[in-house]
């Protein structure tokens, strides 16, 4: 199979050019002015930006949580991504506990097996290390190819862990040198201000932010990063929300400790008061962290700016608003937590962050595509266009003007957190390791064509021969 995509504006981290490119075998060969070189398929690029497939770090596809299962599985979780310009994300296995991580991480490649649309991979979420999984088998994941770990400092009774299942997880991913991922909010604190105030009578769903203050997220985040910096292991806080949370991942960098961040793109969009939507309307924004009053926004920008927060992910965690929110229409901490987007991060971040001058153009790949491609060792596969990476490639088109709606999307939830956003900037196509899984802005890569990444250790890089030289990141 060969490729020709001709004249189009090649945007990576770093650079900028008017460039074909030529794919063969399912990587790119060759990048130059004007290729004269014959090509089963030749695509004209021309007027288009041509983006290294996007990279979303934190999904949860077909996941059993908060009383039911997420609503989009594996292909359908996919085809959204693919349809809003990703081509590998990576996903949680959810150690259940008293299972082994090997069972664990079977069960979940069991359930994307055969549906795949793009490629992916899975981060370790360790939940129980007394009954199931132990320390020795969690430093054999790396060899395998799962090479973070990951941790929920909240969700009380549920995925929440203690400090010593967190410190002694950091312990041995200092040895393996996997990266360790945290969800960062205090779980006791906020059970406590749950249970208060449900026994108030307060069961609307604003109350899951107000029982989830900012000062929770940022005493667990600083707690992630100081035992982090006794293990001696690198740290990845995700879904960062708030001030309170961007401020200890500030300083930790500015000391030059192995401490990134990632926030997600709903956080600089929905705030508070969509949770205060009448007839239950604020379920559909009841994710964790929740949103934040608006203030916050400006913060994150200006972190994903200066690089305090290294990568924009979805979090995307989809369940109906009909149906499965409404098992909190009484309680709202029976509302099941997360929201979708795997299929707007990039119409978002290029329309608001990009086009209305927040940031440029390379800095949007970096937050999308590289530097979760560097952090979660994909890179230089995956997370940018170079001679010898994938071919995965967006033909992105500028000012195609893109109507966003729960009505034509992918995902099989019946909402969208921007409905009725329109965005100028679409995907024209993608391209998966070479082979077309979106034309014209539809999605016809089969399910079967996307496959499962052995990643590279934190630091190391991922090439076509697996996992070698060190990276910097
Ligand atoms: O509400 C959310 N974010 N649900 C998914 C699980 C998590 O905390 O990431
Ligand atoms: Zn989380
Ligand atoms: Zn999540």
């Amino acid at each position: 199979m060969s490729v020709l995509i001709k004249g189009g504006r090649v945007i990576t981290a770093a650079d900028d050019y008017v460039a074909d490119i030529f794919v063969e075998h399912e990587r790119i060969s060759l990048i130059g002015a004007s290729l004269d070189v014959p090509a089963e398929t030749v695509i004209d690029a021309s007027g288009k930006y041509v983006l290294p497939g996007a990279v979303d770090p934190h999904t949860h596809l077909d996941m059993p949580f908060g009383g039911t299962t997420t609503i989009d599985d594996v292909e359908s979780g996919q085809r959204a991504a693919a349809r809003g310009g990703t081509t590998c994300h990576v996903d949680f296995c959810i150690q259940a506990p008293g299972t082994s991580f090997s069972d664990s991480l079977a069960d979940w490649k069991s359930k994307a097996a055969g549906k795949q649309v793009i490629d992916m991979g899975y981060h370790i979420a360790v939940t129980d290390l007394k009954n199931g999984g132990s320390l020795e088998e969690l430093a054999t994941l790396p060899d395998q190819g799962v090479t973070s770990y990951k941790l929920f400092m909240a969700y009380k009774g549920a995925l929440m862990v203690d400090d010593e299942t967190l410190f002694k997880t950091m312990e041995v991913a200092a040895e393996t040198n996997a990266l360790v991922m945290v969800h960062a909010e205090n779980g006791d604190a906020i059970d406590v201000l749950v249970k208060k105030a449900l026994a108030a009578g307060h069961t609307e769903p604003r109350y899951h932010a107000l029982t989830r203050p900012p000062e929770t997220e940022g005493e667990a985040t600083n707690r992630a990063i100081q035992l982090a910096r006794v293990a001696g292991c690198a740290l990845y806080v995700v879904h960062v929300s708030c001030k309170e949370s961007v401020e200890p991942i500030q300083l930790a960098r500015e000391k030059g400790w192995d401490v990134w961040g990632e926030t997600c793109t709903q956080y600089f969009f929905i705030d508070f008061t969509h949770l205060e939507k009448p007839d239950f309307e604020g379920a559909k924004y009841v994710y964790t962290p929740p949103p934040r009053d608006k203030a916050n926004q400006d913060v994150l920008w200006d972190a994903v700016r200066r690089d305090t927060l290294s990568a924009i992910s979805t979090d995307h965690c989809a369940f109906t608003w009909g149906e499965q929110k409404a098992l909190g229409r009484d309680d709202f901490s029976k509302i099941p937590n997360g929201g979708p987007g795997l299929e707007n991060r990039l119409h978002m971040i290029h329309h608001f962050g990009v086009r209305e001058g927040r940031i440029g153009m390379n800095r949007m790949v970096e937050l999308l595509c590289t530097n979760p491609a560097k952090l979660f060792g994909l890179y230089p596969r995956k997370g940018t266009i170079a001679v010898g990476s994938d071919a995965d490639i967006v033909i992105f088109d500028p000012e195609k003007r893109h109507l966003i709606s729960a009505a034509n999307q992918q995902s099989r939830t019946d909402y969208n957190l921007y409905e009725g956003t329109e965005v100028v900037g679409d995907v024209d196509t993608v391209l998966l390791r070479g082979n077309v899984i979106v034309q014209n802005g539809e999605v016809v890569g089969k399910p079967g064509v996307g496959e499962f990444v052995r990643r590279a250790r934190f630091g190391e890089q991922l090439t076509a021969a697996g996992a070698d030289a060190p990276a910097a990141v």
